[in-house]
């Protein structure tokens, strides 16, 4: 039977964890029924509304019950625990295996989001899988019948970088296990290991020892399950022995890596974006949702990518083939995931369209084994017809004979009694019982170091134990006595030594060893006190976990992996509080710099962990984690975003370079690649330009100097000495520079241009020039002489940055470079730029090998500027004849108004100069305050002037000269003569209230 349906998609919102309710998130997520909301919380116009098939509000109204369950907090609570989840996903699932169909439930979400807490849960908080299982096995113990058979087999694998790893198997798998194609089975993975199980505890010890090994087997570094997918698969088979029937039902439950990791490692600019596969699977599948999307809403797809990853190989009959899908999208609901969330949401929107056809697996036995057989006959003439031919017989027969075999045991599987399979496997069931409760008495008897790891999911499943009365070494080596071997980072043959004697347990690291306790670096011997936090080698993490006798019921789930780090990081003089600024004055943390301190926390051990890898493979690089713009600012003086980056230094050639942090954690998971490999006793050669440790020479961003522009608005030449600030607030080097308003022809405007009023500058021409002349105590050239500087700036609203020449060898560089710069009008937009911001120079550091190339570009630049240049000057030229013209018409118009004044205010001949003068030489005082009230008049008649010049100008640029330039000058004259009339009223009054004066003061 054939049923068509969509992917059901289900959303479900977390809580806050520490970390966001430390930073009084807020939630910008509302749901009503299916349908969710979510707010931009920079933006709260901007309101997304998405509906889907269910949608779980797990955020709020919840208490924990006595055994440790989150529930409701009362009957009117609509908040939806594990079990409510279950109800709807798992049943669903159950319903479906039971009738025969393939069910799949895929996870998908950020990191942290709640994937593996829905999927398998965290303590009693048991998630759906369990829960499926619980359920499956009661209802198999209430359905016994004679002739009907139920088995159950479980496996459970990992994808990591492309290479599937089973998580069941005891063997090492170095290349991981090979995903194969049959006609029967479409992709499968040879060699799984599929255990068949009878009871839902069976299953929870299977899931414990998956995840013990995702810790301890691929790869040596801290891992997380936001890193892999997870495919954890339950075959159902009901066996018809009458009938000789079986009905088959694969239920494929997959927690995907964190959703992040298609994006934030996308790593824009990194040449070797394309170089790690870690992203391939996420991305394919992004891939093959969309093409499904498309196709079911009737757009024609030619090719669906299944074949691009492995992990799309493997979901091939789960995204539009022979499975009942459902997806459970996670999310967090706080402010700072917004983007993250948002963008889950509408992934989970574009999975719901996808179209499924399942059917129902049931064959008879007897079919099964005829049609493998019939394959086998099949196969085994083809290969008797290549051998024939006598070609290349090895190379084309090896992959046939491998299928061969393949299906040989696959009929010899089928044909084995369910007794049979079960017999084989209880061997090991007792053998990890016998395990399980010898380890559950040690720890009632020894302290111990149990794990911490990343992903809360994979922490307390190792334990070292410390015997009493003895000295036990931890280390890589088993070659020494009473030793506990670990695997890890930077760990030694033989890296500690703890003594359990007399109730008291010391912790001696031995050498070089690297220990951390509680964040401090231990050199000596010192004592373990129960729940001190211990770090081996890199980023070994472990909780200490005292005598039995210390222990009391304390709450272990606050000291979680970030707990460590943010230890480590205060140690170190890193908190929340050094990057909010100003520190400590709003006890609320800024959602950006709560999102930076995390991003800081998180990359730091990655950071260790690359530094001992590039030491172990002899790379001579050195990685040091920064917090960008912590102490920078923009022209304005307000903070820049803050983002952590990683400085990379070549110890020996001194070259530096910096990632940002997309580009690093690309980088790092290459290196953890070919690091595997050489751990694995691999041969490493890789080519240069695939190299993660390798990168061409850049320029290096070294720091920033900010020249305020207030000076230019009052025309004041600005001399300084300003510091560049690295992005941590530290000198890097003084600059001395001068700011300098000039003329056109770039003479310096000195005192007498200076204004006391900004605005006379309105609609007039600014010119101004930034001389660089020398950068001083540069601690680039300190550290290596060989390397050179160049100072890059951006002037007003210019999109290009002028720069400098390159200075090389010399800590005190001279650069001596003026450049002139025209505001052809001052607008009052200007005015208020130039009040407010600031000229932003940023130093950058050269690096030997590229100075002739960056000589070039600097050379190139440079005619670009002198095209620019010339092309000013030309400007210049007309403008200074439109001037000329102008000054002359001044001339005319200031003896028109010499005899205008004459005519109207000294009738008997004498001029208004010559009459200013005689009544200043009457009296000294008057005479300087008509002078004053004189220079004014003339100063306002010389603004009108100018404005009208600068209307002139516009005129004779577009009309015809002439014509033009007379209208103007005749408006200019009424206007002149309007204003000429009112100051020489102003005159003739005051010359009237002098007259008076005088006359009572004879
Ligand atoms: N619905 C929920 N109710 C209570 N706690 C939750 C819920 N969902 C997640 N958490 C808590 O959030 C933390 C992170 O959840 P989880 O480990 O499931 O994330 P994840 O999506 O699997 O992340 P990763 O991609 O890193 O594996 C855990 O401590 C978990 O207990
Ligand atoms: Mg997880």
């Amino acid at each position: 039977m054939l049923s068509a349906d969509s992917v059901k998609v289900a959303v479900r919102v977390r809580p806050f964890n520490q970390m966001e309710k430390d930073a009084g998130s807020h939630c910008i997520i509302s749901m009503l029924l299916n349908s969710i909301t979510i707010c931009d919380p920079r933006n709260r116009n901007n309101v997304k509304s998405f509906t889907f098939d269910l949608a779980y509000w797990s955020h709020s109204a919840f208490i924990k019950n006595e055994e440790g369950i989150l529930i409701p907090d009362g009957p009117t609570s609509r908040y939806a625990d594990q079990r409510r989840v279950f109800d709807d996903l798992g049943q669903e699932m159950l319903k479906n295996a039971w009738k025969g169909y393939n069910a799949t439930l895929l996870a998908y979400g950020q990191t942290g989001s709640g994937k593996s807490y829905s999927m398998i849960g965290y303590g009693p908080d048991r998630g759906i899988i369990p829960l499926t299982c619980d359920e499956l096995f009661k209802a198999i113990q209430q359905n016994q019948e004679l002739d009907k058979q139920y088995q159950i087999y479980f496996s459970m694998l990992e994808i990591y970088n492309e290479k599937v790893i089973d998580l069941l198997s005891k063997s090492k798998q170095p290349g991981g296990l090979k995903v194969r194609e049959s006609p029967q089975r479409g992709f499968y993975v040879e060699d799984l290991r599929s255990v068949p199980c009878e009871s839902s505890q069976q299953v929870e010890q299977l899931l414990k020892e998956g995840n013990k090994k995702r810790i301890t087997a691929s790869t040596n570094i801290n891992m997380s399950s936001s890193r892999s997918h997870m495919i954890i698969t339950v075959r159902f088979k009901q066996v018809f022995l009458k009938d000789n029937l079986t009905k088959q039902s694969d239920i494929n439950l997959v927690d995907l890596a964190g959703s992040e990791r298609q994006r934030a490692s996308g790593s824009e600019g990194d040449r070797l974006r394309e170089g790690s596969a870690i992203n391939l699977s996420l991305t394919t599948l992004g891939n093959v949702i969309s093409a499904l999307a498309e196709i079911a809403m009737g757009k024609k797809v030619l090719h669906v990518p299944y074949r691009n990853s492995t992990l799309t190989k493997l979901l091939q009959s789960a995204l539009g083939g022979n499975s009942k899908t459902m997806m459970i999208a996670t999310v967090s609901p706080a402010d700072i995931c917004f983007e993250e969330t948002l963008s889950t949401l509408r992934y989970a929107e574009r999975t719901k369209d996808i179209q499924n056809k399942a059917v129902i697996n049931e064959n008879p036995t007897e079919q099964l084994i005829q049609e493998l057989r019939t394959e086998n006959t099949k196969l085994r003439s083809t290969i008797t017809k290549i051998r024939n031919s006598g070609q290349r017989v090895e190379e084309e027969t090896k992959e046939l004979r491998r299928a061969l075999a393949e299906n040989e045991l696959e009929m010899a599987e089928i044909q084995t009694s369910w007794e049979q399979c079960l017999e084989r496997a209880q061997k090991e069931w007792e053998q990890q019982y016998q395990t399980l409760t010898q380890e559950r008495q040690m720890i009632q008897m020894f302290p111990y170091l149990s794990n911490v790891n990343v992903d809360p999911q994979l922490s307390a499943f190792v334990k070292l134990f410390i015997r009493d009365g003895r000295e036990t070494v931890i280390g890589q080596s088993s070659n020494f006595s009473q030793v506990v071997v670990i695997k890890g980072l930077g760990i030694a043959d033989k890296h500690v030594t703890i003594t359990n004697r007399d109730n008291k347990v010391t912790l001696e690291p031995h050498g070089q060893a690297k220990v951390t306790i509680n964040g401090v670096t231990v050199l000596t011997k010192v004592q373990l006190r129960h729940l001190d936090r211990v770090i081996l080698g890199s980023n070994s993490t472990y909780l200490y976990m005292g005598l039995p006798r210390e222990r009391n019921a304390e709450d272990l789930s606050k000291y979680d992996y970030d707990f460590f780090q943010s230890e480590l990081a205060a140690v170190e003089g890193f908190n929340r509080d050094a990057l909010a600024a100003p520190a400590g004055q709003n006890k609320k943390v800024d959602p950006s710099v709560l999102a930076v301190f995390l991003d800081y926390i998180r990359v730091k051990p990655m950071v260790t962990e690359a530094n001992q890898i590039s030491k172990e493979l002899n790379k001579d690089l050195k990685f040091e984690l920064e917090v960008k713009n912590l102490a920078l600012t923009d022209s304005r003086g307000h903070d820049l975003v803050k983002e952590v980056m990683v400085k990379v230094t070549n110890i020996l050639t001194q070259q530096v370079w910096v990632w940002s942090r997309a580009k690093f954690v690309n980088r790092k998971f290459i290196m953890e690649d070919i690091y595997q490999r050489f751990v694995d006793g691999e041969k490493i050669s890789v080519e240069r330009e695939s190299d993660p440790f390798w990168d061409p020479i850049e320029a290096v961003h070294l720091g920033t100097a900010y020249v305020w522009l207030q000076s230019l608005n009052y025309c004041i030449t600005l001399e300084e000495h300003v510091e560049f600030h690295n992005s941590q607030g530290e000198e890097e080097a003084i600059l001395q520079m001068n700011l300098v308003p000039c003329s056109p022809t770039g003479q310096p405007l000195g005192e007498d241009g200076i204004l006391i009023d900004p605005t006379e500058l309105l609609g007039q021409r600014l010119d101004f020039q930034v001389q660089i002349i020398q950068c001083l105590g540069i601690k680039w050239l300190k550290q290596n002489s060989k390397r050179g500087i160049q100072i890059r700036y951006h002037v007003l609203s210019h999109p290009h940055p002028f720069h400098t020449k390159p200075a090389w060898n010399n800590v005190n560089a001279r650069i001596d470079q003026v450049m002139q710069f025209t505001v052809k009008s001052v607008s009052q937009e200007l005015l208020s730029y130039l009040q407010n911001h600031a000229l932003v120079l940023d130093l950058w550091g050269l690096q030997v090998r590229l100075s002739v190339q960056l000589q070039e570009t600097g050379d190139n630049q440079l005619s670009e500027l002198y095209v620019k240049l010339s092309k000013l000057e030309q400007e210049i030229e007309l403008l200074r004849d439109v001037n000329r013209t102008l000054r002359r018409d001044n001339v005319t118009l200031k003896d028109t108004l010499k005899r205008v004044m004459n005519d109207a205010t000294n009738p008997d001949g004498k001029s208004f100069h010559q009459s200013n003068i005689q009544a200043s030489g009457s009296k000294g005082t008057h005479k300087a305050s008509y002078e004053v009230e004189f220079a004014k008049a003339l100063k306002k008649f010389y603004q009108s002037m100018n404005q009208d010049e600068a209307s002139v100008d516009l005129l004779r640029l577009y009309l015809d000269k002439q014509t033009g330039a007379i209208k103007d000058v005749g408006d200019s004259f009424e206007v002149c003569m309007n204003t000429l009339k009112n100051d020489i009223s102003l005159i003739v009054k005051k010359k009237k209230e002098h007259s008076l004066w005088s006359s009572v003061t004879k």
